[in-house]
């Protein structure tokens, strides 16, 4: 069984087919990044008339590099949301239209839930239950995840998502949107010890963040750096490595506590930050000193895609949960309301 998976939240336009015993078959996506930067962030408006140009020649697409036609579809999953109305809409009518025509299910998935299980394409895969780690433009939140679909929410961000606080802080740095790759790049040649940058609610005895303190101290220190005109290329690369180390810390000692709370030894990272190297080493690190393992996506599952939507679509469909036939998207949508997998 094959079904067609459409991603459509936020700034990218995805598509891929999932066979539901040789996995992931073929997958395309097209990044509006280009058209959004020279405004500096995402343009609500431009995304929807974007995904409703692109939709259509990526089905058709990932149906012909996989072989297929487009009556050999299971169904067709979407993400239904959380993100932006408009851009939500045109996946959601794209894939209601599509299973009318076909007579298949269309199946409503939850981006996060699509981001969670990501690291579930790669070979080898987590074992449920496991403890995540979600990191993404807008979420950042500590999971328990007990089996598919059962998901107890641990701690979450009290103001700025993790990529949000690199999105801020590449903004003062004069680095383009989206600014967590070119962050990191930027980081890369700086020296840890030039700044030492707070590590918000570290002294909490709970699994939830705060980036907004982090952001304020970036800020300050790129205003006074500015005010003496010493903000070159190498204060900068200086202050990004800093960040880099402050944000990577919290999530170690935020992730250790989860796993204290939980007693898992897998952790699951997934979302657009999780492409992060710096990030990848530490929790990788973590996880061996612990005895266990970290599991993430390949980078470019980290971010927006089109197959962990198909993936966790395939998921839904096998369990019989169908979406009804009224179009319907949620920009915000609380993950641990899902419904359980496997009874
Ligand atoms: O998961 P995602 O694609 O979108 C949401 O569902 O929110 O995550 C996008 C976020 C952006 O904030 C972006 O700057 C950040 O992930 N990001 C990174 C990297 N790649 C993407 N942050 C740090 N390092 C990266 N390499
Ligand atoms: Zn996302």
């Amino acid at each position: 069984m094959r079904i067609l998976g459409l991603e459509s939240s936020c700034d990218e336009t995805g598509a891929a087919v999932y066979d539901d015993e040789q996995g992931l078959i073929a997958h395309a996506l097209h990044t509006q990044i280009p058209m959004h930067a020279q405004y500096g962030g995402v343009v609500p408006e431009l995304a929807s008339r974007d995904h409703i140009k692109r939709v259509v020649p990526l089905v058709r697409e990932v149906t012909r590099r996989a072989g297929m036609q487009l009556q050999d579809y299971c169904a067709v999953a979407y993400t239904a949301g959380p993100g932006l109305i408009g851009a939500l809409l045109v996946g959601a009518m794209a894939a209601r239209a599509l299973a009318y025509a076909l007579n298949i299910p269309a199946i409503p998935v939850h981006h996060m839930e699509g981001h969670l299980l990501a690291p579930l394409l790669e070979d080898p895969k987590p074992a449920f239950p496991f403890t995540a780690l979600l990191v993404s433009g807008g979420h950042t939140m500590l999971i328990d995840v007990r089996g598919p679909g059962a998901y107890h929410l641990l701690g979450q961000t009290v103001d700025d998502a993790a990529g949000e606080a690199f999105d801020k802080t590449a903004k003062l740095l004069d680095l383009p949107y989206p600014g967590g790759p070119h962050l990191e790049r930027l980081a890369q040649g700086g020296n840890s010890s030039a700044y030492h940058f707070p590590r918000p609610m570290l002294d909490r005895p709970t699994a939830d963040f705060s980036f907004a303190g982090l952001k304020t101290a970036v800020l300050n220190a790129v205003q006074a750096a500015k005010a003496e005109g010493r903000l070159n290329d190498q204060v900068k690369s200086d202050i990004a490595r800093c960040f880099t180390d402050a944000v990577t810390d919290t999530l170690v000692h935020k992730c250790e506590r989860a796993l204290k709370m939980t007693h898992s030894k897998t952790l699951v990272v997934a979302g657009g930050v999780s492409a992060n190297q710096a990030v990848r080493q530490a929790l990788t690190a973590l996880m061996a000193e612990r005895g266990g393992q970290a599991f993430f996506a390949r980078p470019e599952f980290c971010t927006d895609n089109g197959a962990m939507i198909a993936q966790a679509g395939m998921m839904r469909f096998k369990a019989g949960q169908y979406g009804p036939l009224a179009v319907n998207v949620f920009p915000r949508w609380p993950l641990d309301t899902l419904a359980l997998l496997n009874g």
